[in-house]
C-alpha cells in the first residue's frame, strides 16, 4: 500500500509526536488508554520514525506518550459531558491532524468537523475515512472563514489539543472572543503551558524555527488572571495530567504520576473549558 509522505520541519510534523505518543500508551498502557486508529495511521505513513522509535524505551518519552494519551482523555471527557446536553451538538477538532477524538465521542447524532491547514486535511483525507456525520475543513484558523461552514444551532463544542502553542497571545485570544460571539451557546476546550514548559515544546518541537524568546507566544502561568478576557466567558481550569483522572492503572508507575503532579505544578499544564454565555 502507497505511504503518504509528512514533510519533516514544518508545523504540521508537529502532528506526528501525538500521534505516535498515542500509539506507544496504547502499546504500554492499554488499560489507561487505547486508540485504535494511531498504529494503523503511523504505518500508512511516510515518516522516518527511527529517532522517535530508539528513544521509546527512555522514561521521558514513556511519560511523553502519557501526555499525548491524558490530554485526548481529557478532550473526551469535556466533550461527552457537552454532549449530554446538546446531543446533536457540532464537535469541532481545532488543528486536528491525525487526530480521530471526533469519532471516538460520536453519540450517533452529534456533527463532527475536523480543521486543520490544507496540506494536513488532504493527508488525512487519503487516510481516514469521514464518518457519516463527518466534515473537513482545509484553511488556517487565522482565516475566521471557516467559521461559515460550523452549524452552531444544536450547541457546538471546539477542542484543540496541542494547538495554540503554536500560536501568539493575541491570536489565540482574538480566535476565541470570535467565536463566543458567532457561537453564543459553544465551549471551547483547550490545553495550555507555562512559560517554561512552552520554551521546552518549542524548542523540542520546532528545532528550525529558531525559537529562542517565547514571549508574544501563548503560554498561561496563572489562567485566573491571564484567561480573564471577557465576562461574557466562563473559565474552567483543571490539571491536564491530572485533573480528570488519578492514572492509578496497571503499569503506570509512582514516578509517571510524580512527574504528572510535578508537568501540572512546575510546567503548568492545564486543560481549559470555556463556556460562552450570550451576545456581547
Ligand atoms: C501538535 S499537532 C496536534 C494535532 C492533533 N490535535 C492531535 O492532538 O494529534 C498541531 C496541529 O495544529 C495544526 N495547526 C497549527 N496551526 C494551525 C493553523 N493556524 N491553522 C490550522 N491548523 C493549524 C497543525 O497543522 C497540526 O496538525
Amino acid at each position: 500500500m502507497e505511504k503518504i509522505k509528512i514533510e519533516k520541519n514544518s508545523v504540521q510534523e508537529t502532528l506526528i509526536i501525538p500521534l505516535y505518543g498515542r500509539k506507544m500508551c496504547s502499546e504500554k498502557f492499554p488499560e489507561l488508554y487505547t486508540d485504535i486508529y494511531a498504529e494503523r495511521l503511523c504505518n500508512r505513513i511516510d515518516y522516518d520514525f527511527s529517532e522517535l522509535e530508539k528513544k521509546n524505551k527512555s522514561f521521558l518519552y514513556e511519560f511523553g506518550s502519557l501526555e499525548a494519551a491524558m490530554r485526548q482523555l481529557d478532550m473526551i471527557w469535556e466533550i461527552k459531558d457537552y454532549l449530554k446536553k446538546y446531543p446533536k451538538a457540532t464537535v469541532v477538532n481545532l488543528g486536528c491532524g491525525l487526530d480521530d477524538t471526533g469519532k471516538a465521542c460520536d453519540n450517533g447524532l452529534c456533527h463532527i468537523v475536523n480543521v486543520d491547514f490544507p496540506d494536513v486535511i488532504s493527508i488525512r483525507k487519503q487516510l481516514i475515512i469521514d464518518g457519516e456525520r463527518e466534515k473537513n475543513i482545509a484553511c488556517d484558523l487565522k482565516d475566521y472563514s471557516w467559521m461559515e461552514q460550523v452549524d452552531g444551532s444544536e450547541g457546538v463544542i471546539f477542542f484543540a489539543a496541542g494547538v495554540f502553542h503554536y500560536f501568539k497571545t493575541e491570536e489565540v485570544k482574538n480566535l476565541v472572543l470570535e467565536l463566543s460571539k458567532r457561537f453564543p451557546e459553544g465551549c471551547l476546550v483547550f490545553d495550555s503551558v507555562g512559560k517554561l514548559g512552552l520554551k521546552i515544546i518549542l524548542n523540542k518541537v520546532l528545532k528550525n524555527m529558531d525559537i529562542n524568546d517565547v514571549d508574544g507566544y501563548f503560554y498561561i502561568n496563572n489562567p485566573k488572571k491571564e484567561l480573564n478576557w471577557s465576562e461574557n466567558i466562563k473559565v474552567t481550569s483543571k490539571g491536564y495530567m491530572l485533573g480528570y483522572y488519578d492514572m492509578k492503572s496497571p503499569g503506570i508507575r509512582f514516578s509517571h504520576r510524580f512527574f504528572a503532579w510535578l508537568g501540572d505544578k512546575m510546567m503548568k499544564m492545564y486543560v481549559h473549558k470555556m463556556e460562552f454565555a450570550g451576545k456581547e
